[in-house]
């Protein structure tokens, strides 16, 4: 049987992995096309259904990203989302022009019922609208199905032809139901059976990477996070021994971590990985010793980490594939990302490519979000307390002490940072709050324990919610948590007196402390 599939056309919008995202969860598989593949490309893999996303063009200006008009001959059904709508209004002989009002944010919208994209939705809910350009006459065989204040065709349907197009971005959670709308598409009216799992996605992940890696040898840098763990082990059952991973302890990660990702990846382990723990703590120090400036102690542990990884790479001589845990997110925010525009320009990517010699790089987890890699980490059987684990910076501990770092230091923060990480599990909260950490001050001052004058450090304590990681609230953890806390790392950590809780938030702030 045919494996189900619909097509996205990227042009180029902001949102075009959550379009992917969203048709994943109606147990749909659906794959990422460029606005500028040939349609006969696309159309070789007998897509069920066809969807066009936002982008950031006018689509009447020359030049702007278009498409084929056949494209809407072929007797797929087509959905048009934002730009993707105004384009199928455009080539299809409607009009397109610029909005007196430009809408942007939570709109209301009435929706018409009786078109079986709003199947089930209420009729009077709430959309995200981002657009300058609208639908002013709708292309001929077309009727308006939805409405809006100031966009009188939020959305119209030709429904013999299987033709939708959606102003605004159904997408995006601000849109009440617009899940429930790409399911309607994606399951009724394409008629998706909807029997895609993410177990599905490892399956043929795993002979995707057979077919390409071949009898090539493959070289993995696995820090023990979440996504550099799911690579390696993909990567592990599609081509066993060829894979070798690479593990760099910099002593600057979270109390016996090193051992514990050892454990899991290790010869005692569960995995055929060709595991190489690499224990560079004393050189990472000794590079370290004097500095206290925050770039500067990020460039060094950056230069240090390539360095070992290259002295690493050269003993196991030329290799044929690089991995690399690269997920959506990174890829837009490096500006990576297929028609994206750029955003942000990320901590981690691209460091490490250039210091080994390799043909080509293998990143299986490009196109999933996060929750996403999740699931196929638990599919692939890594325990919990991998999948699950916070968010942890490249540079380690290194951004979680203020002013020089030196081993004692490094001893000092991770200790007052497992005591916390130990109640926060204990109160139930670990998986409410989004990171958490302790850090250590530069601060020296006065205390008094037992009869003596201390003169020690101040741990600081942090814990955030957020939901992109961009903006960020301190978390209210509970008064008696915090002073259980307190109290267990003034007694169990030498040269500690005082802890701190951080109530700021992101920004000012940021979520590191550094
Ligand atoms: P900030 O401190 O900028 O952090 O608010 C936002 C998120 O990014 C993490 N972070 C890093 N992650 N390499 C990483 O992989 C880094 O150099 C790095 N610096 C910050 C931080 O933990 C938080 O989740």
């Amino acid at each position: 049987m045919e494996k189900e599939l619909v097509a996205v056309i990227d042009f180029g919008g902001q949102y075009n992995q959550l379009v992917a995202r969203r048709v994943r969860e109606c147990n749909v598989y659906c794959e990422i096309y460029s606005y500028k593949t040939d349609l006969d490309k696309i159309l070789e893999r007998k897509p069920r259904g066809i969807i066009l996303t936002g982008g950031p063009s006018s689509c009447y200006e020359e030049g702007a990203a278009t498409c084929s008009p056949e494209l809407f001959e072929q007797g797929i059904p087509v959905l048009g989302l934002c730009y993707g709508a105004q384009l199928m209004t455009h080539v299809l002989g409607g009009q397109v022009a610029r909005a007196a009002v430009r809408e942007y944010g939570k709109t209301e919208v009435d929706v018409d019922t009786t078109s079986r994209l709003f199947a089930d939705v209420t009729p009077h809910t709430v959309c995200w609208m981002s657009h300058f350009d609208y639908i002013a006459r709708m292309a001929p065989g077309f009727r308006a199905v939805a409405a809006t204040a100031n966009c009188p065709v939020a959305a119209a349907e030709w429904e013999e032809r299987g033709l939708y197009a959606i102003q605004f971005h159904p997408e995006v959670l601000h849109t009440a139901q617009g899940s429930r709308m790409l399911y309607n598409f994606v399951r009724n009216i394409c008629g998706c059976a909807g029997d895609w799992r993410m177990d599905s996605f490892v399956k043929e992940n795993i002979k995707a990477i057979r077919e390409k890696v071949g009898g090539g040898k493959v070289l993995c840098a696995l820090s023990g996070g979440v996504d550099s763990s799911v690579a390696a082990v993909l990567l592990s059952r599609a081509v066993g021994s060829q894979l070798t991973c690479v593990f760099v302890d910099h002593g600057l990660l979270r109390k016996d971590e090193g051992d514990q990702v050892e454990a899991v990846f290790g010869p005692q382990g569960d995995y055929e990985l060709n595991f190489i723990r690499v224990n560079a703590q004393k050189r990472f120090y000794d590079r370290l010793a004097g500095v206290s400036e925050p770039e500067q102690k990020r460039k060094i542990i950056g230069e240090e980490f390539i360095r070992v990884f290259e002295e690493e790479a050269k003993k196991i001589g030329a290799v044929d594939f690089l991995v690399q845990g690269t997920i959506y997110p990174d890829v837009v925010e490096s500006g990576l990302g297929g028609e994206s525009a750029v955003i942000k320009s990320h901590h981690n990517v691209g460091g490490l490519p250039s210091c080994v010699e390799f043909r080509e790089i293998v990143e299986p987890l490009r196109n999933l979000f996060k929750d996403e890699v999740r699931k196929v980490g638990l599919e692939l059987g890594i325990p919990e307390q991998l999948v699950f684990r916070q968010p942890f910076p490249g540079p380690g501990l290194g951004v979680r002490i203020m002013g020089e770092v030196t081993a004692g230091k490094v001893e000092m923060v991770q200790d007052a940072d497992a005591i916390f990480r130990e109640e926060i599990s204990r109160a139930g909260l670990d998986r409410e709050l989004n990171q958490y950490f302790a850090a250590l001050t530069n601060m020296r001052s006065v205390g008094v324990m037992g009869d003596e004058r201390t003169y020690d450090y101040a741990i600081a304590l942090r814990a955030v919610n957020t939901v992109d990681f961009m903006t960020a609230e301190a978390a209210e953890i509970p008064w008696e948590v915090l002073k259980r806390v307190m109290s267990r790392i003034i007694n169990e950590v030498r040269g500690v007196n005082r802890v701190l809780y951080d109530v700021s938030s992101k920004p000012p702030g940021t979520i590191e402390f550094e």
